[in-house]
């Protein structure tokens, strides 16, 4: 498409934009008087107006049902989760048994790495990418610890070249398939935080699993944001957390996926809990674990039916959408027509001052925008908030702006350009 600098080519892509409709179900922050242009849902997604009442709902229930809700009432609290698994199993390309929401992610992480990190003498290796989010690799390093491994020569990890701010999909598996049969497991993120880099899950697992190594993803970025084949692809595992493009809220409860091929597997370990146990019996209160089938086995605590709640709430909006695939029609454009913004304002400035290290290929990247001011980045930054466009700043120098699609427009995106040129030629 040939993208214009200008509101009404903005708002003629708004006007033919099937989707435009979804963003009036979200509740905008707001600052002197005027919404912000929010382009932080790859931090935190805002809240669809349908979460205070579907969460009201579960509070009216406690109310009435008080400990009875468990079994009693309009969705007994006992199968809560089950109401939201097809949908997520929608979202991200797997069946309703293979996916469960639960805990959060990191817990998840953990949980996932007790049965899949299977590290023995010759295989004991983790491969990831270099600069992956702290908390998976403060995970990763404690969970080799915990095997009594040194970090130094268990983990892998896979950088950049000298230069550049990717990864390129050939050194991920010219790595992968040169550590070879000393790694036990791949653990990789969908799409990296700082740089909005989309890997290739399918390469990277076909890749792993030709080494004979179990692969997991981390797909806190991922979800809801790209479309993602979990089962067809054959990827052991993975998880991710639903506040982001999944618009769950704070802390909000994480969902995972374990491939069906493992659903039969007695070898696998789990740190166990109740609510794990076969659901039929659980209440027998019986002495000797049994894991429920498919996913729900690695339920360790009781279901948290408000942070639930507030995710069955934000997946109904997934649902209006038609789930990820019109939404990533749409997000593939918008996202481009904010490469060809930041261009623009470049091309205005007379000289790269913004830096874009998103791929710009489609297929290598999300809906977000990561990008190194070359002068001024912090004042940048605090301008456009100050200004009332939220994105995020990630240190130690990078701006990330995310245009979700369920509630972002082309005007959204074309008002940033605006404003980041204004503020440029105003402190530059
Ligand atoms: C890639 C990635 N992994 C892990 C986390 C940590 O998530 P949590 O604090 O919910 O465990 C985040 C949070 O932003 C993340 O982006």
């Amino acid at each position: 498409m040939n993208f214009h600098n200008s509101l009404a080519f903005a708002q003629s892509l708004d006007q033919v934009d099937p989707l435009q409709e979804l963003r009036n179900d979200f509740l905008f922050p707001q600052q002197n008087g005027k919404p912000f242009i929010y382009l932080c849902g790859n931090s935190l997604g805002l809240q669809p107006k349908a979460a205070r009442e579907v969460l009201g709902q579960q509070l009216t229930n406690w109310e009435n049902l008080a400990v009875e809700g468990w079994f009693e009432g309009d969705t007994p609290w006992m199968f809560y989760h089950k109401a939201l698994k097809g949908q997520m199993g929608e979202l991200v390309g797997a069946t309703a048994a293979e996916v469960c929401p639960m805990n959060t992610l990191t817990v998840n992480l953990h949980l996932l790495m007790v049965s899949f990190y299977k590290p023995n003498v010759k295989r004991f290796k983790i491969i990831m990418e270099a600069g992956a989010f702290p908390s998976d690799q403060y995970a990763i390093e404690s969970q080799v610890r915990f095997h009594g491994y040194d970090p130094e020569t268990a983990i892998m990890e896979v950088a950049p070249r000298p230069g550049e701010y990717t990864l390129r999909t050939e050194d991920i598996i010219s790595q992968i398939k040169e550590q070879g049969e000393e790694i036990a497991l791949v653990l990789f993120g969908g799409v990296n935080y700082f740089t909005g880099q989309w890997f290739d899950m399918e390469a990277i697992t076909r890749t792993g699993h030709e080494v004979g190594a179990m692969v997991g993803f981390d797909l806190a970025h991922a979800a809801g944001n790209v479309p993602v084949k979990l089962h067809d692809w054959g990827i052991d595992f993975a998880c991710w957390c639903s506040y982001k493009y999944q618009n769950s809220g704070p802390g909000g409860i994480s969902g995972i996926f374990v491939h069906e091929k493992h659903f039969e597997d007695t070898t696998l370990k789990r740190f166990s809990g109740w609510w794990g146990y076969q659901e039929a019996q659980r209440f027998k209160m019986e002495k000797g674990f049994l894991a429920e089938a498919g996913a729900d086995g690695w339920q360790v605590s009781c279901t948290q039916v408000m942070p639930m709640a507030l995710y069955y709430a934000s997946l109904q909006s997934f649902e209006k959408a038609g789930f990820i695939h019109p939404l990533r029609a749409k997000s593939e454009t918008l996202t481009a027509y904010l490469f060809f913004i930041i261009d623009e304002v470049n091309k205005a400035l007379g000289y790269d001052q913004y830096q874009i290290i998103t791929p710009r290929t489609t297929n290598d990247r999300g809906a977000q925008v990561s990008i190194i001011a070359a002068e001024q980045g912090k004042l940048v930054f605090k301008k456009l908030v100050a200004n009332n466009v939220l994105g995020d700043w990630r240190e130690p120098n990078v701006i990330r702006l995310s245009p979700v699609p369920l509630y972002n427009s082309y005007e959204d995106v074309f008002r940033t350009g605006e404003l980041l040129l204004s503020i440029s030629k105003e402190i530059l």
